[in-house]
């Protein structure tokens, strides 16, 4: 059974969405994987209540409880490893994470993004896409990897973006594709059918096109 823990900072609707997927794909028997943890550095984060409820092991650790950045990932590291994770999600996860902990893990940490990397990196990628007049926007799922959203891409999910659009509608409308997309890219890469070489994503053909997802999509 592999064992896939999940890192929020708040909402943790990708995180549900990859519940859900699991659940209905029945991963635990398929591939065989399970969420073995959700962890989160705000204890007050409402993916954390519904891990509770949904019955997954769920764990705090709070940033602001430790005096430097290199504290906080020295327990975040010992907490994850606990779960002997074979994947770790950062699903809204709102810590960057340094070399230490990252360059241990490599391949087996995914992020998403919520822009078509590489182009806005960093916060805000609603409001910059629509002040830089692009058409379509949308969310990649990459390997993490010390660069900040750096890491190879694995796949992505594109949205027109509207005239009307403000930076919340088209923040809804990328969040939509996000909960087809991530699960997807977990079970891709739980099943071996994508790696990280030489710093690339390897996948074959089918695999690309079933992670390059569109807006008619959801
Ligand atoms: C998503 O938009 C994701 O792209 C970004 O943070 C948001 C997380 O939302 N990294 P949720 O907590 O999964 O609902």
């Amino acid at each position: 059974m592999k064992n896939i823990v999940i890192l929020i900072s708040g909402r943790g609707s990708n995180f549900e969405a990859i519940l859900e997927a699991s659940r209905r794909e029945h991963w635990e028997t398929a591939i065989p994987a399970r969420i073995a943890a959700v962890i989160s550095n705000r204890p007050l984060a409402r993916g954390l209540e519904t891990a509770r409820r949904e019955g997954i092991e769920t764990v705090a650790v709070d940033h602001k409880l430790y005096p430097t950045r290199e504290a906080f990932e020295e327990e975040l590291a010992r907490t994850v490893d606990r779960y002997k994770p074979d994947l770790i999600v950062l699903a809204g996860f709102m810590r960057i994470l340094t070399e230490k902990f990252v360059s241990p893990r490599e391949g087996r940490i995914l992020n998403i993004h919520p822009a078509l990397l590489p182009l806005f990196k960093g916060l805000d990628t609603h409001q910059r896409a629509i002040d830089a007049g692009v058409r379509v926007h949308g969310s990649t799922v990459h390997f993490v990897s010390a660069a900040l959203d750096g890491g190879a891409i694995i796949g992505q999910a594109v949205v027109p973006v509207l005239p009307s659009d403000t930076a919340d509608s088209l923040a809804a409308r990328g969040l939509k594709l996000e909960h087809v997309l991530y699960p997807k890219v977990c079970r891709a890469v739980l099943e071996g059918r994508v790696t990280l070489k030489d710093g690339r994503a390897m996948m074959d053909d089918e695999t690309a096109r079933s992670l390059a997802v569109f807006s008619d999509a959801a």
